[in-house]
């Protein structure tokens, strides 16, 4: 038997509540035209953000320099503060081109840290990190291990005037720890370090963009752009000197490579272009940072889930609306109740009867859904994921646009790359509307592939790559 087509499935959703998924079709929808205004100002504001006046994207020189050889060696520890969790990595680049061996440990990021103070959340990761060396140089003294190189991912906007400095420029991704913001947080933390008896230096400040870039790059030599798709979204890729404006006051070599972690975001605060609806404006309004992180706030994990239920909250309280009625939806409206993977879940839920959907409204909220019910939720899972993905792929096709890149791959990853249904498809599916790919061409010049893994491989080819440098002399 041939599976309902999924238009066929809308069927017996009845007309009044059709049209209110046909409203949210409307909002949600980023049309082809969309995508390409949208890319053109995207583009603008990341020259923008090169230039001395500078613009609301930071495009943050981060003082990684060129891309790896392969031939990077040695022993290093990565220490990854994500968004979500806690990960220290020790990791060996041996002799051979392009190999690494990784031993982690992951640690829980505790809710009560992200709006505690800087003191607090340091202390933290210093602990994880003196742990793991306990646990993973057995009988060595934890003071004798002043020889190890430290890649510290930092997933945050930092301005860096040195690979080994960051000025934490504003926390982002829900974090509102005191005592951080416009501080470098290389001196914090070393000092944490110092206060549990760990002697390790810091000698690379890293972004996650950044360690996928040269993660990526060190086993696949046509990746350009790194990318995170995940609790926040973002990018990094490959500037010549010559190229930024505001680096310009350095007499440094116009030929050289540097990378850019463009923070981007920040892309739109000044509210040009993105189409925002409603519920995007009461995150952003609600957020510990009004204002800040547009575009992140309609692409990124963090907020899918939190869009998706502020939807289902205002379709209830609507009394033109017919859904849950009679029902106790108070579980719903606790905020930020779902995220992404909740999405994710529905979204790989056949279509047939959706009974998945079912028992996860159950479970999780409480609530007995009808199968029209069921219908709407699918859908609005399926146009919150699809804008994300089409708005994401905007980003792509701006950097690649703004460097004339005409193919490459693009390393990414991020849970919502990684584990969102469609994400992958529905990204390369914009890409080729974007750039006009028709079906002459064979496979799509610019792809988004998986990335290595850039937080601690990546840290660590990062904090061999500055050795190398700091050993040839060159800072
Ligand atoms: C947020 C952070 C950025 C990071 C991204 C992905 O956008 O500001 O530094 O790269 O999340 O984790």
């Amino acid at each position: 038997r041939k599976p309902p087509s999924r238009k066929g499935s809308m069927h017996d959703v009845p007309n009044d509540l059709m049209k209110h998924i046909h409203e949210l079709e409307k909002m949600f929808t980023i049309d082809t035209p969309k995508l390409h205004e949208i890319v053109s100002v995207f583009q603008e504001e990341l020259i923008k953000g090169l230039s001395v006046a500078g613009g609301t994207i930071p495009m943050n020189p981060t003082w990684v320099i060129g891309y790896p050889t392969g031939d990077e060696t040695g022993t290093y520890l990565a220490l990854d503060m994500g968004g979500t969790n806690l990960r220290v990595c020790e990791v060996e680049l041996p002799e051979e081109k392009g190999q690494y061996e990784i031993c982690q440990s992951k640690y829980r990021l505790p809710e009560e840290i992200k709006s505690g103070t800087g003191e607090q959340l340091f202390d933290y990761i210093a602990e994880c990190v003196k742990q793991f060396l306990v646990a993973n140089h057995d009988g060595q003294d934890v003071k004798d291990l002043k020889e190890l190189h430290l890649g510290f991912t930092f997933s945050y906007p930092c301005e860096q005037n040195a690979i080994d400095h960051g000025i934490l420029q504003r926390w982002t991704k829900g974090f509102d720890i005191e005592g951080v913001e416009g501080h470098d947080v290389v001196p914090m933390f070393e000092a944490a370090l110092e206060r549990k008896g760990v002697p390790i230096k810091i000698t690379a400040l890293v972004n996650d963009t950044t360690g996928t870039l040269i993660a990526s790059a060190y086993t696949d030599n046509t990746t350009r752009i790194g990318c995170i798709f995940g609790t926040g979204c973002n990018a990094a890729y490959m500037e010549t000197v010559g190229s930024i404006p505001k680096l310009a006051h350095m007499n440094l070599d116009p030929k050289l490579d540097i990378a850019i972690n463009c923070e981007w975001g920040a892309f739109d605060n000044e509210h040009r272009v993105l189409p925002r609806t409603v519920y995007d404006k009461h995150i952003d309004e609600h957020s510990p940072r009004p204002g800040q992180q547009t575009f992140e706030k309609m692409v990124a994990g963090l907020y899918l889930g939190e869009i998706f239920r502020l939807v289902l909250v205002d379709l209830h309280s609507n009394p033109d609306v017919k859904i849950f009625e009679k029902q106790d939806i108070s579980a719903l409206q606790t905020e930020y109740s779902l995220d992404s993977s909740f999405l994710a879940e529905i979204e790989s839920d056949p279509w047939e009867n959706l009974m998945e959907t079912h028992a996860l409204f159950e479970k999780k909220l409480k609530i007995e859904t009808t199968e029209p019910e069921r219908k709407l939720i699918r859908r609005l899972s399926e146009l919150i994921g699809t804008r994300a993905a089409r708005l994401s792929a905007c980003g792509v096709a701006a950097i690649c646009k703004m460097k004339n890149i005409e193919s490459c791959h693009v390393g990414a990853d991020g849970s919502v790359f990684n584990k969102y249904p469609n994400f992958q498809e529905r990204g390369a599916k914009a890409l080729r509307e974007i750039f006009g790919w028709g079906r002459a061409v064979r496979k799509d010049p610019i792809q988004i592939v998986p990335s290595e893994d850039g937080s601690g491989v990546g840290a660590a080819l990062i904090a061999a790559l500055t050795m190398k440098r700091i050993r040839g002399g060159i800072h």
